[in-house]
């Protein structure tokens, strides 16, 4: 198959290209190196699909990208493209979450009512359900972003529900729960405490570290990508797929000590604005129609992630 991934040179899309190459489709790689981080990470992302033959880059905004060209002979589009990060989308930042995450997927769907067998998979966010009434959250919980972020995540996922209603495409909804494993953003907070540890810094923790998420390993949110991208069951439907890993701040920071070997030098600031207090998935709709099943508890995700950083931080300087 043909398939266009939308960020592609992001934390999740370089792993998800992979895949695709992996089982053998053609993948078109879109993405325009937002600065929200740096470009030299993102090339670094990117180096694997980059050697496969079957993989093309078209380094363009989605605002502005010429996707009738782009989606024909696509079957079918992960759209991963966003501005994310939580607790930065206050204030003149909101710009870039509108740019990137409401007027880009408005964008994407305008171009695809040319093409009417596509299949679109778009990846929602958690805090789209803000301080959720009840745990385990279920997909019908009533949505109520915290977040700036979680409101632009929630109107895109609206224009998806619109579009497939109103031109009949075939629409999936995936809200992913924070997501770790190699090559996590760097504003986030299992890369930020990684790095801080084996670089002999302090760890700065938002609140009284007790908050809890739903912590999902990327291989384990790929899975879910793939099975909504391909199984019939998945269309038209809206999934958590979060990992089964319930865990503190604290009790991450405990792992970390234990597998790098050092004590953390913590310190408490405010409760960030913006952040939601736990989050934990049902995923019982996932499991029944995706075949979703996380594999990757926390303690093997986290040795992943640390010996992943282990090796960005020993390498030599480009
Ligand atoms: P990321 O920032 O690493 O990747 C996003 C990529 O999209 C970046 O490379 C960026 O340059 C690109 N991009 C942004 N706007 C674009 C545009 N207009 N046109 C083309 N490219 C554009 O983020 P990530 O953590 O990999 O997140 C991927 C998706 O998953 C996002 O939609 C995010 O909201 C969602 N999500 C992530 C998490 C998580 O824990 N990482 C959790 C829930 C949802
Ligand atoms: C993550 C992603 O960053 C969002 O893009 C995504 O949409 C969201 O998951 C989701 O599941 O929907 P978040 O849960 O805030 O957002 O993930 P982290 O950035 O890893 O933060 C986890 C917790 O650690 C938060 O409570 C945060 O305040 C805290 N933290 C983070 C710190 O205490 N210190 C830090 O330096 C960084």
């Amino acid at each position: 198959m043909k398939i266009l991934v939308s960020g592609a040179a992001g934390f999740i899309g370089s792993h998800v290209c992979e895949r695709l190459l992996g089982e053998g489709h053609q993948v078109i790689g879109l993405d325009c190196f937002t600065d929200y981080y740096s470009r030299g990470i993102k090339e670094a992302n990117l180096a694997g699909a980059l050697s496969v033959s079957s993989f093309c880059l078209c380094e363009d905004d989605l605002n502005e990208a010429s996707l009738d060209l782009l989606l024909d002979g696509c079957d079918l589009v992960i759209h991963l493209a966003a501005q994310a990060g939580v607790r930065s989308s206050w204030g003149e930042e909101f710009g870039q979450y509108l740019h990137h995450n409401i007027a880009a997927t408005q964008k994407l769907l305008e171009a695809m009512k040319n093409f009417p067998g596509l299949r679109l998979v778009y990846a929602s966010s958690s805090s789209v359900y803000g301080d959720a009434a009840l745990f385990p959250t279920a997909e019908d919980c009533l949505c109520r972003p915290l977040s700036p972020y979680g409101v632009t995540k929630l109107a895109a996922e609206h224009l998806c529900r619109l579009y497939q209603q109103s031109f009949g495409f075939s629409v999936v909804i995936l809200r992913f729960f924070t997501v770790y494993g190699p090559r996590q953003r760097p504003d986030m907070a299992f890369h930020r405490f990684i790095r801080a540890m084996l670089e002999g810094r302090e760890i700065i923790i938002w609140g009284d570290g007790r908050q809890s998420r739903d912590f999902t390993f990327v291989n384990d949110i790929v899975d879910g990508i793939m099975a909504a991208g391909f199984r019939e069951e998945a269309l038209g439907q809206t999934f958590n797929l979060g990992g089964g890993n319930q865990a503190s701040v604290n009790r991450v920071i405990d792992i970390l000590q234990d597998k790098i070997g050092v004590k953390a030098r913590v310190v408490y600031r405010e409760k960030a604005r913006g952040d939601v207090r736990d989050t934990l998935a049902d995923i019982s709709l996932a499991a029944r129609l995706l075949g979703f099943a996380p594999r990757f508890g926390l303690e093997q995700g986290l040795q992943e992630e640390v010996e992943w950083l282990r090796t960005v931080i020993d390498a030599p300087e480009k």
